[in-house]
């Protein structure tokens, strides 16, 4: 795994090393960043895996464990929370039977927060991946998530 991770950071380095920005990379690649490959990161960037480690455990967007098929984001911004995700929250939780930072049980969906998503104007936001939504009601769960097998 070592060549791989690398290979991903000799793509996204330029200019003096930056520990975020490889472990951002990597995680986009891999999915999460496991904690195996800290010591090849710091090799490759010429750092330490104490200073690796502190800047992986220091960002709670950076996972070290593999995420369900399905990322679940709910917005826990200023107007979104004045627009209900708190239901919304609540709702996925009960639903998906997992908590924030959790997988459901068979690796479909992970349940994680996030801070604004910039899509206030149609809050309470919601992220599945990479698929942005907005207006988000509890009642429209069901219908939302049987897009994502
Ligand atoms: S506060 Fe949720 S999108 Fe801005």
């Amino acid at each position: 795994m070592y060549q791989q991770v690398k290979a991903i950071l000799a793509e996204v380095q330029s200019g003096p090393p930056n520990i975020l920005k490889a472990l951002l990379a990597v995680q986009e690649r891999l999915g999460h960043v496991p904690v195996e490959v800290v010591p090849g990161i710091a090799r490759a960037l010429e750092t330490t895996t104490a200073q690796v480690a502190g800047v992986l455990s220091y960002y709670p967007d950076l996972r070290v464990t593999a995420p369900g098929r399905h990322l679940i984001r709910v917005c826990m911004g200023e107007s979104c929370y004045a627009n209900g995700c708190g239901r919304l929250l609540r709702e996925l939780q009960d639903r998906l039977r997992a908590d924030v930072g959790e997988t459901t049980s068979g690796g479909r969906f992970t349940l994680d927060t996030m801070s604004c998503a910039g899509n206030c104007a149609v809050s309470p936001t919601l992220l599945v991946d990479r698929d942005l939504y907005g207006r988000v009601l509890p009642s429209q769960l069901e219908t939302l998530l049987e897009r994502y097998r």
